[in-house]
């Protein structure tokens, strides 16, 4: 499977990154950066440093826009500190960006490669994603599958009360990607509040014997301070991995297809995303909304991927 990543690392994107290049699997094209948990900038040194971590440091980075579409840019350091890795120091990453923006990195990729070849990763706010769907139409039919890391149903919020992160950050970009027609894989608050990060989990990735096992574990031994205290559970939410383990075990998630839409005319619910999933109304049913999966099946692949570096 080819993909792009594009994210805005973050502990959990990281992983993501991690997960992605160590599978055999999957074929990694770029990494493409956007203004999310942290600014644009930090997240592309973030990303380099992931790759210099997997050994990996001819892979494509690009960075992305450095705000959203129309909103002021939003960050989450205080969820993941403030360089976004806060838990593990790694070294500064051996290269700068590769040259060229993320769009058209993101779109020249896409249109060099057989129709639906390309699944993209999105785990941050999806910017890049929707002006390069307004640049390259085409992509539309081009794009074969996005596997994002967003929404919620009934767990409604964790940057308002009633909005996930990724979407709330960018709506209007959400909007534009959601209403594009490609196929939209959405891993949702709903499931990633269970895969917790608990104690006995993380001591597994620190006792891999690399050194990827135990900077994975002190990252989310960081991320999770704040979300576990949070939601009083013994470890934090797992997010943006489960677009990655998705394509690697579909097996062990469940989901419905449902209309989804991102509400962008509302302060008090800006982001919220609309999930009918009791088919109230007949709008298309544009994405494939994940809610369970089989939890230990999910962390013995991490841990086992995370042992082969
Ligand atoms: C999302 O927000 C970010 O903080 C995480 O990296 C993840 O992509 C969860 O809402
Ligand atoms: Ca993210």
């Amino acid at each position: 499977m080819k993909i792009i990543i594009d994210t805005d690392p973050g502990q959990d994107d990281a992983l993501t990154i991690l997960l992605s290049v160590i599978s055999e699997e999957i074929d990694l094209l770029g990494v493409t950066t956007v203004s999310g948990n942290v600014s644009v900038a930090q997240a592309t040194e973030n990303a380099l440093q992931t790759l210099d971590l997997a050994g990996r440091p001819d892979i494509p980075v690009h960075a992305g826009a450095d705000r959203p579409l129309l909103r002021a840019p939003v960050n989450a350091m205080h969820v993941h500190g403030r360089t976004g890795f806060e838990g593990a120091d790694l070294p500064p990453a051996s290269r700068r960006a590769t040259p060229g923006h993320a769009v058209d990195f993101i779109i020249d990729t896409v249109m060099q490669h057989p129709p639906q070849d390309i699944t993209v990763c999105a785990i941050g706010p999806m910017t890049n994603l929707a002006l390069a769907l307004a640049r390259e139409p085409e992509l539309r039919t081009r794009i074969g599958r996005i596997v994002s890391m967003s929404g919620a149903f009934s767990e409604v919020g964790n940057i308002t009360p009633s909005a996930e992160f990724n979407i709330y950050v960018d709506p209007h970009a959400a909007e534009i990607v959601l209403a594009s027609g490609i196929p939209l894989v959405m891993m949702p608050l709903d499931l990633t509040h269970k895969l917790h990060t608990s104690a006995e989990r993380l001591a597994r990735f620190r006792a891999i014997p690399n050194r990827v096992g135990p900077v994975v574990a002190d990252w989310l031994t960081f991320e999770k301070r704040f979300e576990a205290t949070k939601y009083g559970t013994d470890g934090g939410p797992l997010h943006d991995p489960n677009t990655v383990l998705w394509l690697l075990r579909p097996d062990l998630y469940q989901g419905r297809d449902v209309s989804v839409r991102v509400e962008t005319g509302s302060e008090l619910t800006m982001g919220m995303t609309v999930v009918d999933w009791w088919q109230i109304t007949d709008h298309p049913r544009n994405v494939h909304f994940i809610r369970e999966a089989d939890v230990p099946a999910l962390y013995d692949v991490i841990t086992e991927r995370l042992a082969r570096f």
